[in-house]
């Protein structure tokens, strides 16, 4: 059989650094594990426009339509910023999530307990902490009609259109239900049904999806601001959270700092399944292209390898090499590796990105 396919847009910034850890970690696997993939590089944002003068060209959107998992490190930087609207380096990865269909995007957080005294909230509100933010990534106030800058009398006005059909919300409500009935069944739906009709549909769509298919599963209704606040007061009140997409983009930087750094943050982004029964699927960090640190070596490259730890389990069935990378990178961090963002000024001397996959390496290879 042919081996799986993945296609790797580094992208900017950070993005090629943690991408570079990524891949000898892939490169491990197929010596180690027989599980090699055929592995593809290609250009995306400003990377892509620099080339092409697009951030993402129609060959690449094919490719990634074709192989069985995309992994992207990070788009975007300051030299892009006055860049007209249309080519801008987001739009590149707004176009991958929107014409793949990737309407269920998984941000797990999951804090390490040899980072729980790193969080800026205290050890006992973070220690042990398991959520699962599933945001919606297609649709709402990202893609909604009408949108645009237009004048309006003597000055322009910016528009931009929260929308949700009652289809669009059942499809990532099914997802966050058969999540968490691999978790603890229960699921937190945040909106603000409270000033928003989107968020009444939100809400009464939800409860009727629960209600007729998964009646086994414990399902609360909170305003996203509430949530926003009880998300730092106690977030291990939570297991699976559904939330919008402009919410969901939110909610989980938030929750990246429970886990101590947003370097920290995977995610699967997972469409409806093929024929084949795997899901059209990209991975890539939480986090951007961090424009601050980029070229230095100081970048965290956890985030992005454990959001190739998502593909294994999401995309190649392989829940058990899935784990032993997890594994892999909590022994690391056991024994102490940090990168700058991972320690205070006064904790000593920070490791570099590569010896951060240099560490994860070592534990991989003792874990045979
Ligand atoms: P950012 O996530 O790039 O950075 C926010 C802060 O977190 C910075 O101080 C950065 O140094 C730090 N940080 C982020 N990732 C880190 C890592 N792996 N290791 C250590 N520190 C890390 O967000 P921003 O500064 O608001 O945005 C910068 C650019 O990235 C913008 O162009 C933005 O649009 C883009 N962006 C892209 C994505 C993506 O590609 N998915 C996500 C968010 C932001
Ligand atoms: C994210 C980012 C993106 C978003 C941007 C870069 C388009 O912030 O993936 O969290 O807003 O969805
Ligand atoms: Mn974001």
């Amino acid at each position: 059989m042919a081996n799986p396919s993945l296609l790797i847009l580094p992208g900017d910034g950070i993005g090629p650094e943690v991408m570079a850890q990524v891949t000898r970690i892939i490169d491990w696997f197929g010596e180690k594990r027989d599980l090699a993939f055929d592995v593809e590089h290609d250009l995306v944002g400003g990377a892509a426009y620099d080339k092409h003068g697009t951030p993402l060209h129609d060959d690449t959107m094919a490719r990634a339509l074709e192989v069985d998992a995309v992994l992207l490190g990070a788009v975007g930087g300051p030299k892009y910023d006055d860049l007209d609207f249309s080519v801008k380096p987001e739009r590149g990865l707004l176009r991958l999530r929107k014409e793949m269909d990737l309407f269920s995007n998984l941000r797990p957080a999951q804090c390490f307990d040899a980072l729980a005294d790193f969080s800026s909230l205290k050890k006992d509100i973070v220690a042990g902490l398991d959520i699962m933010i599933v945001r919606e990534l297609t649709s709402g106030v990202y893609f909604g009609e009408p949108r645009g800058i237009f004048e309006e009398g003597n000055e322009r006005v910016g528009i931009n259109t929260q929308r949700y059909t009652e289809s669009e919300i059942e499809r990532v409500a099914r997802s966050a239900f058969e999540l968490a009935r691999r978790r603890s069944s229960k699921v937190c739906s945040m909106e603000k049904a409270n000033v928003m009709e989107s968020g009444i549909l939100w809400r009464e769509v939800t409860q009727r999806v629960r209600d007729a298919e998964y009646p086994d599963i414990e399902l609360s209704h909170m305003y996203a601001d509430n949530g926003a606040m009880q998300l730092v007061r106690a977030p291990k009140q939570f297991d699976v959270i559904v939330t919008d997409n402009l919410f969901g983009d939110i909610l989980s930087d938030c929750a990246a700092m429970l886990t101590g750094s947003l370097g920290m943050l995977p995610s699967a982004s997972l469409g409806a399944p093929n024929a084949d029964g795997r899901p059209k699927a990209l991975y890539e960090p939480v986090h951007g292209s961090a424009p601050d640190i980029a070229g230095q070596g100081k970048a965290n490259p956890i985030a992005c390898i454990l959001s190739f730890a998502m593909a294994l389990r999401y995309s190649f069935d392989q829940g058990e090499e899935a784990a032993r990378l997890e594994k892999a990178v909590e022994t690391a961090l056991a024994d102490g590796a940090r990168t700058p963002d991972l320690m205070g000024p006064e904790d000593g001397t920070p490791i570099t990105t590569k010896e951060m996959g240099d560490a994860i390496l070592k534990a991989l290879d003792a874990s045979l």
